[in-house]
């Protein structure tokens, strides 16, 4: 049966972490994998959430299933959360959603239901955009085409040229998939007033936002990297949005996330609930439940939520001091603007206008691992190996 199976190549992040762990090098500076490590170099329990295992450990009374769509509490409090409890769609009946395998397990039934609903409309990503948006959103079948983001000579938004390619080539019906905040893998965001043109913009052109919001609270704030979402959904008729409590809850590997969907109607929304439901069930059956319980119980306590918020705002700031250290570091003739480029992107990445044959090097020479596109995960990096980071860099950038 496997005679015509042939070996593929190793997704890039994912070899990179295991090359950086085989790395014997102590000290091996790992920039790579999107992962928030603390001052001791360790990718930590949050005690919220150790707290909230602690509880369910001594309370759960049964194992037994509990549906496709996941838990309806961890829904309510997520959306709560990313919306905000007084958003005006939150009572307006036009939201269906689901609990999902991780943000990724989101992505995939979003695009799932978007192929089901539309199967000839394309998804237009940004250039570039996580490596497995690619294959996550295009397995399902669905076209994907790409528009203009990130200038590697400014380091910032090619705003204006994004909004031109999407107006020339993007056709009525299609999506469009956006960041909510903390851009993976370039670190540079849409300003609030780039959404408040981006919503209209949309909305003018038929075109439907796909959200995939990843690392809310980890740039700004958790008000402030909500905006570009709550904004869409308050003005656009119909939006796809997907979230993740891998980084800001640290729940990596028990796949915790959501998928939100917005109706035009409340006709719309019982059948778009009963799709998500099936979809799902055709896929992996129903989303694993031990991390959305422990969310579900953190923003559901008022202490333990108020814990979250001050271990996230902890885990905001250290990053926020490192992206300062790094372009202080890097502040010297010829990197000014790389240096100005760190402290004003956001959340966990940044990318630097690194070849892939410097970031070879880099890994090769200096033991420090950034993926070939030369994304930096800052929240992977130390006060004490900034400075060699920052020398490394000068040194293959010179
Ligand atoms: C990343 O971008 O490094 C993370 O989101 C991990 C992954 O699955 O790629």
């Amino acid at each position: 049966m496997f005679d015509q199976i042939s070996a593929v190549p190793a997704d890039a992040i994912m070899a990179l972490m295991q090359q950086c762990k085989a790395d014997t090098r102590v000290d091996k500076v790992d920039l790579g994998v999107g992962v928030y490590k603390d001052v001791a170099g360790t990718v930590p329990i949050m005690r919220a959430v150790k707290t909230a295992e602690a509880q369910i450990f001594d309370e759960e009374t049964s194992k037994t299933y509990v549906g496709t769509t996941g838990r309806v509490g961890f829904r309510d409090h997520v959306l709560d959360l990313v919306l905000g409890a007084d958003h005006p769609v939150r009572g307006s009946g036009r939201i269906a959603s689901t609990q999902a395998a991780g943000g990724s397990g989101a992505l995939r039934l979003g695009a799932q239901l978007a192929f089901t609903a539309s199967p000839k409309a394309t998804v237009w990503v940004s250039t570039p955009t996580w490596a497995n948006h690619i294959p996550l959103i295009g397995s399902t079948g669905l076209r994907l085409e790409t528009y203009p983001y990130y200038n590697r000579e400014t380091l910032g938004v090619d705003f204006d040229d994004m909004l031109a390619h999407l107006d020339k080539n993007a056709k009525p019906g299609d999506m469009v998939l956006l960041h909510g905040c903390c851009h993976n893998p370039t670190g540079a965001d849409l300003s609030p007033a780039q959404w408040d043109k981006i919503v209209p913009f949309l909305n003018a052109r038929e075109l439907i936002p796909f959200i995939d919001l990843a690392y809310l609270g980890l740039g700004q704030g958790l008000e402030e990297d909500g905006y570009g979402l709550r904004l869409t959904v308050r003005d656009c008729p119909e939006v796809i949005f997907t979230v993740s409590a891998s980084k800001n809850f640290g729940l990596y590997k028990e796949r915790v996330g959501l998928l939100g969907v917005i109706c035009a109607d409340t006709a719309h929304t019982a059948p778009v609930q009963s799709q998500l439901g099936a979809i799902q069930r055709t896929l992996i059956s129903m989303p694993p439940d031990h991390g959305a319980q422990i969310v579900e119980r953190i923003l559901g306590n008022g202490d333990l939520r108020r814990l979250w918020i001050d271990e996230l705002a902890e885990m905001r700031g250290r990053i926020r001091n490192l992206r300062q250290l790094l372009s202080e570091a890097l502040d010297v003739q010829g990197t000014k603007h790389i240096a100005r480029a760190v402290t004003h992107q956001n959340g966990m990445f940044s990318m630097l206008p690194v070849t892939k044959e410097q970031a070879v090097r880099l890994r090769e020479e200096h033991a420090i691992y950034m993926t070939n596109s030369g994304r930096v995960n800052i929240a992977g990096a130390n006060v004490s190996n900034i400075p060699a980071v920052a020398a490394a860099l000068l040194t293959v950038l010179s």
